[in-house]
């Protein structure tokens, strides 16, 4: 994990852009281009400096290729929330699962943060299980409350209090 490159910008406009982005967030311009990602990183920059916002991106071990994007944000009074994509290509290989289980170490062992978040609409079954694999629980649900591009979902609310174990091959044995 690591921050995005300004040269990966292209990079970063093909993996915003597709169906399940414009469905599931349709405030994400589509199609997301270049220019979009380059003002994007300027305000990610901006708010990593004022401590409003942490943002990483997924990047492959061996080659580095950018693979998908863990947000940090709504940091306020010990809670933040998280939220995530994947490069198509990248998806189904459990690689947000794994972020999110090391940011949420982060968060509790070195921040010193005592509420994880995840908001996302209920028919979201990607992204619900990649929240429940992380060892998120779902906290509640509030009908009508998030908007589709087809339309009011209900919106499903995840939470995480402490964090969770490290992978076997992490633990010290
Ligand atoms: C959410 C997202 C990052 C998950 O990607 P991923 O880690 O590759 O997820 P996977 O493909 O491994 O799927 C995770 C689980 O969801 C299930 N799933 C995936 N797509 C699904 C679908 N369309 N319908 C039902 N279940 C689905 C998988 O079967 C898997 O379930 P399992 O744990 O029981 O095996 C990815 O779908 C994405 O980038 N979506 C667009 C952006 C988005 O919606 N972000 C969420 C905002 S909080």
């Amino acid at each position: 994990m690591r921050l995005w490159r300004e040269d990966e910008a292209d990079r970063i406009a093909t993996a915003r852009t597709n169906q399940a982005t414009a469905h599931f967030l349709p405030f994400i311009p589509q199609p997301f281009t270049a220019e979009d990602a380059r003002f994007w990183l300027r305000d990610l920059a901006d708010q990593r400096a004022a401590g409003t916002r942490y943002n990483w991106c997924l990047a492959d071990r061996q080659t580095d290729l950018g693979l998908g994007n863990l947000t940090l944000f709504r940091l306020e009074h010990g809670t933040g929330e998280l939220g995530y994509w994947l490069h198509p290509e990248a998806q189904g290989q459990g690689l947000i699962t794994e972020a999110l289980a090391r940011v949420s170490r982060w968060f509790f062992d070195e921040y010193a943060g005592q509420q994880l978040l995840i908001k996302t609409a209920s028919t979201n079954r990607a992204a619900r299980r990649t929240a429940e694999r992380a060892g998120f629980s779902l906290l509640r649900t509030e009908p009508d409350k998030y908007k589709l591009a087809t339309g009011p979902d209900a919106l499903a609310i995840y939470e995480l209090t402490a964090p969770v174990a490290p992978p076997a091959e992490e633990q010290d044995v």
